[in-house]
C-alpha cells in the first residue's frame, strides 16, 4: 500500500547556526536520516525505515511550513518565533542556541536614557518584537527592515540604533556598538503545527518525552 502523509512524521529544520544543533540532538533519539545536511541541495531528505521527512528550510520560513502543517514540527529560535507571530503551539525548550535580543547603538553616540532616542531609527531583522518594545515603552520610532549584518545600520548611518540578537557579543564589539537594553532571552523551540499534533498525537509525543529524557540528562551531567 502506499505511503500517505499521515505516515510520516516531517519537520523543519532551519539552515544555519541552529542546523547542527537541531540535527545532533534528533539523532540522540534515533531521528536522522542518510544525508541530512544543511549543505546538501536536497531539500527533503526522509528516512523510509522511521517514516521521518526533514525540510531543510530557510530559518525564518520554518514557522510558516509548520503552520500551514506541509511540515509536522519545526525547530526554531525563540526570536524568530516571536517575530513570525505563526499560528503553532511551543512543545518545548531544547535549550541551546541560546541568545538575547537587545538594543545597541554606537558606543561614542550614546544617548543618558532609552527615552531619548524616540523619534529615532532602527535597523532590525525583528520589526514586530522592536515595536512592541518601544511601545510598551511610549516610543514612536521608525523602523528600516534588513536582512542581515544589521550592526552595518548605525555605522553607516542609515539608522541611530539596532535591535538585533546577541550570542557572544564578539559583532557588537567588532562595530564599535554597544547593548544599552535587552529585550527578550532566546533558545531554541520544537514548535508542532496545531492539527498534527492531535492527528500524530502519541508519535509526537513520545518524541517529547524521549528528548526530554536526554536534555534532562545533559543538564544533569553538567
Ligand atoms: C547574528 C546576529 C549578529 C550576530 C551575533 O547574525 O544578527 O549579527 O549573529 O552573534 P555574536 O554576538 O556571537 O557576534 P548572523 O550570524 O545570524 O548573520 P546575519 O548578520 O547575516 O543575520
Amino acid at each position: 500500500m502506499q505511503s500517505t502523509s499521515m505516515d510520516y512524521l516531517t519537520i523543519a529544520l532551519p539552515k544555519g547556526k541552529l542546523f547542527g544543533l537541531s540535527a545532533d540532538l534528533l539523532a540522540k533519539i534515533g531521528y536522522t536520516a542518510e544525508g541530512l545536511s544543511d549543505k546538501s541541495r536536497k531539500l527533503i531528505i526522509t528516512n523510509e525505515e522511521k517514516k521521518i521527512k526533514f525540510i531543510v528550510s530557510k530559518t525564518a520560513d520554518v514557522p510558516t511550513y509548520v503552520e500551514y502543517g506541509a511540515a509536522d514540527l519545526g525547530v526554531i529560535g525563540k526570536d524568530v518565533l516571536l517575530e513570525s507571530g505563526k499560528d503553532v503551539y511551543e512543545l518545548l525548550d531544547l535549550g541551546f542556541g541560546r541568545c538575547h535580543l537587545m538594543m545597541a547603538v554606537p558606543k561614542d553616540e550614546k544617548r543618558a536614557k532609552l527615552l531619548d532616542y524616540n523619534h529615532t531609527r532602527v535597523a532590525t531583522k525583528f520589526p514586530h518584537i522592536a515595536e512592541q518594545f518601544f511601545n510598551r515603552h511610549g516610543m514612536q520610532m521608525e523602523y528600516i527592515k534588513l536582512n542581515g549584518s544589521i550592526e552595518l545600520g548605525p555605522i553607516v548611518g542609515l539608522s541611530e540604533s539596532i535591535v538585533d540578537i546577541v550570542e557572544t557579543g564578539t559583532t557588537l564589539r567588532e562595530n564599535g556598538l554597544e547593548e544599552i537594553v535587552s529585550i527578550q532571552d532566546a533558545t531554541a523551540r520544537l514548535i508542532a503545527n496545531r492539527v498534527s499534533f492531535k492527528m500524530k498525537f502519541d508519535r509526537i509525543h513520545t518524541m517529547i518525552s524521549d528528548l526530554r529524557t536526554i536534555l534532562e540528562s545533559e543538564a544533569a551531567a553538567k
